[in-house]
Order: C-alpha cells, then structure tokens, then sequence
C-alpha cells in the first residue's frame, strides 16, 4: 500500500516508521524541511541502534528507510491509498490540510486523522466526502506502543472501519474501535488515575510519593500517577485534562486541579523541565514514601475504583466493547490488568461498597456510582 503521513514531529515520525516497518511504501510530509531533515536523521540513527542490537539486519534497515519519501511537496500523495493526518492540533490548520488533501488524492483515498482531541466529526465536516474521514489514534511513542484507538466519525463510511481496521492490524497493532467522544478510551478512563491521585494529595491524605508507592505496590502499576504525570509532562498531562473537562461540558467528575495547574504554572512540567512533583536535579534524592499498609491500601482502593467507574461508564456509554476499553487501557498506558476485568476480580458489590461510601462522605458528583455497575451488582 501507499501511505501518506502529514506531519513530520513526534507522532508523524514515529507513525512514519511503523507503516515502512510494514513494508508500506510511505510519503512523510511536513511544511517545515528543518522538521524533515530531523525525522529523516532520527530515523537513521534508530535504525542503526536496531542494526547494533542485532534486532535488523544492515539491508532490512536500508529497506526500511528507502520505503519512505521525506517530502514538503504534498501533490506527491496523489497515489496514496491512506493518509494519516499528525499535524498540529488546531481544527482551523486541520480544516486546511483535509480541503487540500481532497484536491490531490484519489476518491477512494481514506483520511484519517491522529488527533487526541478533536472530534472526528468535525475534522470531516469540511470534506466533499465526509464519509472517508476516521480517527487513528496512535500512541506515543508509536513504533513502541501497541494500541491504536480506530474512531469512525457519524459520517463514516463502515467499510473504510473494517478496511482501516484491517490494515492497522496488519501493522501489528490492536486495533480498538471507539466513539467519536471525548479522551476516546484511554484518555478518558485513566483520568482518575491523575485526578483522584492530585484530590488525595490536596486532602493531605498522603504525600506524592506515598501515593506513587501505594499504586504500584498494591495495584502493580508500573509507575504511580505523579511519577507518570512527570514523564508524560504536566503541561501536556494539564492539557488533556482540561481538554476532557471542557469537552463533557464540565462534568464534575473530571475537574482539574489547582495542583497540576500551579505545578504547570511554575514550569514545574516534570522531567523534561528537571522538576515537576519531583526534583530531578542531579544529586537530589527522590522522597521516600510511608510504606504503612493501611494507608496504602486505601489509597489504591480509592483510585481503583475510581478507574472502574470510569471504565464501566465508557462501557455504558457504549463508547467501545468491554474487550476494547480492558486492552486499551493495558496496551495503551500499560495497566497491569484490565480494569474491567479488574473489578470482576475484587467484587462488583465491593467495588461499588467503596464508590457508594465515596459518594455518601463527600456528597459530590465525581463520586456517583456508575448505573451500569449498580445494574449488575444488582443482577
Ligand atoms: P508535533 O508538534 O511534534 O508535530 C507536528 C508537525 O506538524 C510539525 O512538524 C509541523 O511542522 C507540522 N505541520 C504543522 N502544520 C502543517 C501543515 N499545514 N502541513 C504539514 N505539516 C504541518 O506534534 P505531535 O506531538 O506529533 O502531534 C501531532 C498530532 O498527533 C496532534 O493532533 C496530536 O494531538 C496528536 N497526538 C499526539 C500525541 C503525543 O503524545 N505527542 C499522542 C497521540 C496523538
């Protein structure tokens, strides 16, 4: 196949690579030649490293990086069979590039875009022919990760869900369908992990690390909620957050915090600024938690069940199949189990024991227990 990738930063590049990884021949496009030059240097260097390991041979590395063309020229797509949109995330420059792309490719072309957070359907509405746009959600970073969220819009097409399906499982990923709604999965059920991590903290229940510690020791987690945010970066995480709260018309459940909003204020963004939750500055030591069990325990089992009633809310929504939101969430942020799965595990009843005493102490929104687990306890 052809494939064309518009955007040649971060998720481009690495999206790029997964597609000639599979032997696709691919057309990396970017306004900027300096972007290009860096995606083309980097992907060189990348390779080589594969080639050092002893994961590549030297020809299959060449291959690899002769399937694709570093291009500013976008007439060059006209052959492409797919184009996945990884540039900018401002509907106005998207608008632009999918009316441009219309002129070029053919009409049986699929465009899809890597947008975390514009609705599909809106990125489509500008198109003669709505019904080939979809959502392709990548992860970052993409070459690494195996979830890739499929999202048709209202307009789409249901064959171009089954052909885009089909490919994207050719390359190797798993491909989850999920709706056109805010976050899609993963975005939209690991909020709690950040947002009920930050409320405990505020409520001077236990410190950064001591939450960090009760998640993965008791949960398994591979890196607690503030270590993550740090890594992901706070600006970025904050963005997300603020992103998912104004898109569901501000639902209580998932309101920002003045924490993460001070921490990116500061320029506090996490590792990549040397300090976030934590100093990372050389010779500094990283705080110890207090390993007290109790505490700890009550700790995960706060943001457990908040991840669960996440969860089944996406479920009850019918944003995506309880197969689809249990791999997301452990192909996509690496959670040790799915929560879904996860809950039949601890108990439905006790699982909604905890949000119902939540709820009750606190008397907020955030807390209210999801109809879909209350059904089944029920059942
Ligand atoms: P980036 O800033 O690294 O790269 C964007 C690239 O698009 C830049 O190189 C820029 O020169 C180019 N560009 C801007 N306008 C253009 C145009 N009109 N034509 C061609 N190229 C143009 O951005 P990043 O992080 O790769 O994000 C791209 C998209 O992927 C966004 O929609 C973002 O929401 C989404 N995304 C980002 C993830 C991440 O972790 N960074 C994860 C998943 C999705």
């Amino acid at each position: 196949m052809q494939i064309g990738i518009i955007g040649a930063g971060t998720m481009g590049a690495g999206i790029a690579q997964v597609a000639a990884q599979n032997n696709e021949k691919v057309f990396l496009i970017d306004v900027n030649p300096e972007v290009l030059s860096k995606a083309s240097t980097n992907l060189k260097v990348t390779l080589e490293k594969l080639v050092a390991k002893e994961k590549l041979t030297k020809e299959r590395a060449d291959e690899i990086f002769s399937n694709i063309t570093f291009s500013s020229d976008f007439s060059v797509l006209k052959p492409v069979d797919l184009v996945i949109e990884a540039i900018v995330e401002k509907l106005e420059i998207k608008h632009k590039v999918f009316e441009q792309l219309e002129g070029i490719v053919s009409n049986d072309c699929v465009l899809a875009s890597n947008t975390s957070s514009i609705p599909i359907a809106s990125i489509g509405s500008v198109l003669k022919n709505p019904s080939r746009i979809i959502g392709i959600h990548f992860f970052n970073p993409a070459p690494l990760m195996p979830l890739v969220e499929i999202i048709p819009a209202v307009q789409t097409d249901s064959m171009i869900v089954q052909k885009v399906e089909q490919i994207i499982g050719s390359w190797g990923k798993y491909a989850c369908i999920c709706k056109d709604t805010p976050g899609f999965i993963v975005n939209r059920v690991a909020r709690p992990f950040y947002g009920e991590a930050l409320r405990i903290y505020e409520e001077g229940i236990a410190d950064f690390a001591t939450i960090d510690w009760a998640m993965t020791h008791f949960g398994g987690f591979k890196m607690g909620p503030f270590t993550l945010m740090d890594y992901i970066g706070n600006d970025v995480n904050y963005a997300v957050t603020e992103s998912v709260f104004a898109a569901f018309y501000y639902d209580p459940r998932f309101k920002p915090s003045f924490t993460q909003k001070r921490h990116m204020e500061a320029g506090f963004y996490g590792r990549k600024s040397g300090r976030g939750y934590y100093n990372y500055a050389e010779g500094v030591e990283l705080p110890s938690p207090n390993q007290d069990e109790v505490l700890g325990q009550k700790i995960f089992n706060r943001i457990i069940v908040m991840l669960i009633n996440e969860a089944f809310d996406a479920l009850f929504m019918q944003v995506a199949s309880k197969e689809a939101i249990d791999i997301a969430m452990m192909k996509g942020v690496n959670y040790p189990k799915g929560l879904l799965a996860w809950a039949e595990e601890l108990g439905l009843p006790w699982v909604l024991e905890q949000l119902e005493a939540l709820f009750e102490e606190y008397g907020e929104d955030r807390y209210r227990p999801n109809p879909l687990l209350k059904r089944m306890v029920k059942k």
